[in-house]
């Protein structure tokens, strides 16, 4: 079985707000996925975007849209995410009482549905949800703000569900998010995540295509070991 393509997900988060169809359109060509966090001020301290922006941007792009809900009471707003023609919508383990039902109502939706396992929560009691998930993503830091420093002990979760998604022949994509960037990314990639979230490293750099591809590159090296 030959391995999916990796994802590069650049987060708007660390993107001019002002300007964020502009930087949309700046990794248009370059990216895989665009990675869109909203924040609601009480899963974490943090306030971001929601329903309204994803909407409008949906019209900007032809990137497929990879939300990362950081949200209290997921089952209330995530289909609506999926709704508004998200492609991938991820809720958060620590959020949400029956997983299992809401990765449901998201496919019903249309969307591929995702599961986040923040920092502090260890990732053994949801490898036997994973069948019904498409999308893993393991915080490589504490969810809430960009621009944190990589944790790489949390690496440890992504070889558990590597190991657990090889022997359970799953099909599920492992996504890492917090700190990846040129000097990270390539031990996330040889722990088994073929999805990597980037905001500072790809909307900080001069030229966020480029920063895009070379990730792309130091990623694809470590998997093939080329
Ligand atoms: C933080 C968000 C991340 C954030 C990553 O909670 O989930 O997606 O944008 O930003 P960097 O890549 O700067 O760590
Ligand atoms: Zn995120």
């Amino acid at each position: 079985m030959t391995a999916p393509p990796l994802i590069v997900a650049p987060s708007i988060l660390a993107a001019d707000f002002a300007r964020l169809a502009d930087e949309v359109r700046a990794v248009e060509h370059a990216a895989d996925w665009l990675h869109v966090d909203v924040m609601d001020n009480h899963f974490v301290p943090n306030l971001t975007i929601g329903l309204p922006v994803v909407q409008s941007l949906r019209t900007a792009t032809e990137l497929p849209f990879d939300v990362h809900l950081m949200i209290e009471d997921p089952r209330r707003w995530a289909p609506g995410y999926a709704d508004a023609g998200a492609y991938n919508v991820t809720f958060h383990a620590e959020a949400c009482d029956d997983p299992v039902a809401l990765a449901k109502d998201l496919r019903s939706a249309g969307a591929k549905a995702g599961l986040a396992i923040d920092r502090d929560t260890p990732i053994e009691p949801y490898l036997d949800l994973l069948p019904s998930f498409d999308t893993l993503l393991i915080m490589t830091i504490k969810a809430g703000f960009g621009g944190q420093r990589f944790i790489p002990h949390l690496l440890d979760k992504v070889r558990a569900a590597r190991r657990h998604v090889a022997s359970g022949h799953l099909e599920l994509r492992i996504e890492v998010d917090g700190g990846i960037a040129a000097d990270t990314i390539e031990q996330a990639a040889a722990a088994g995540a073929d999805a990597f979230v980037a905001g500072t490293a790809v909307y900080g750099a001069d030229d966020p295509a480029e920063a895009v591809r070379r990730l792309r590159g130091l990623a694809e090296r470590a998997t093939t070991g080329a």
